[in-house]
This record gives structure tokens, sequence and C-alpha cells, in this order.
């Protein structure tokens, strides 16, 4: 495969999950992109932001997407600010299928309340604020997503089933 394939989407919409199922089912290597980070700064991502604020995460976020899109035929989950930069997206198209997975504000509270290790909603872990930053962010994942995969009430075998069938009709298309 000459290109990656890339999930975004908001916190908790299921990237990471998705990504583990799709690289199973496609026989591909899958590269978390916080995982990345996190092993590249030998620091936990709220240490990151705590240390040294978002603007260095961003920096960091910016050169690693650069690293992991140098090869291709890897499934990507991508943090979930990451398409917010002019600068990522470019690298994200340069050989790369976006795929967007979304889910309502509430599903994602429910995925993301126990955990502490996302700094964007620390202090904010309500639906709420979800749904706010959700909405600001909306217009901006649909405008770099080539396809777009609703989430809710699905599991995620279900769901990799239907990037796969999805990307396929891509293909045929173009
Ligand atoms: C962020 C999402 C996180 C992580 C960082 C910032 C964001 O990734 O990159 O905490 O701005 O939406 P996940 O979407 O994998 O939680």
């Amino acid at each position: 495969m000459d290109y990656n394939i890339l999930l975004i989407g908001f916190m908790g919409t299921g990237k990471t999950t998705v990504s583990k199922c799709l690289s199973r089912d496609m026989n591909l290597t899958e590269v978390d992109m916080d995982k990345y980070i996190v092993e590249h700064e030998h620091k936990a991502i709220t240490d990151i932001f705590e240390e040294y604020g978002e603007e260095y995460f961003r920096k960091i976020e910016t050169e690693c997407l650069m690293e992991i899109q140098k090869e291709k035929g890897k499934i990507v989950s991508c943090g979930g600010g990451a398409v917010l930069k002019d600068e990522n997206v470019k690298y994200m198209k340069d050989g790369g299928v976006i795929v967007l997975l979304t889910a309502t504000p509430k599903t994602v509270y429910e995925r993301v309340k126990d955990g502490n290790d996302r700094p964007i909603l620390n202090g904010n872990m309500n639906v709420e604020y979800i749904e706010k930053l959700m909405n600001k962010r909306k217009s901006r994942y649909l405008e770099v997503a080539d396809l777009v995969i609703e989430t809710d009430g699905k599991k995620p075998h279900a769901i990799s089933k239907e990037i796969i069938d999805r990307i396929d009709k891509l293909a045929k298309n173009s």
C-alpha cells in the first residue's frame, strides 16, 4: 500500500481502538501519534503540557507527524488536535487517506470521563464543554476528511469493516 490511513477526530471518538482493530484486519502496522510523542519526549502528554505548554506540544506533534508520514503502508491514529494546523494537514494529505471518526458529545464524555491523560479536558470534564469544543472544531474536521464514519453504538470491528469498505469504494471511484 503506497499510502497511510490516518484516523482523525475529537478525543474519545475511538481513533486508538479502531486503528488497532483496522491494523489487525488489514495486516498493517499501526502508529499512535500520542504514543509516538510520549516515546520521542520520554514524557507523558499531560507532563509535556504542564511543563512546556500546549504550543511546545503542537510543535513536537508536527515534527512527529512529519516523521510518521515519511513511511507509507500504515494506519496512523492522530491526536484530536492534529488537524488544527494547516502544515499538519499538508503532511497528512501527502500520501494519506484521512478518515474522520465522529461521536456525540455524550458518547465522548462516557468514553473519556474516567481518564486524566487529556490535558485539554482536565478541569472541564463535562458534556457541555466537550460539545462546545467539538462544535468549534467540527468544520475543520469535516473540511479535511476524505471519509466520515459515525461511531455511536458501533463495535470497533464493525467500524473497521466500514472503513475498509469505504476506502475500497473510494479507490474504485478514483
Ligand atoms: C488533543 C487530543 C489528544 C492529545 C492531546 C491534545 C486535542 O489525543 O493529542 O491531549 O487537542 O484534541 P486523543 O485525541 O488521542 O485523545
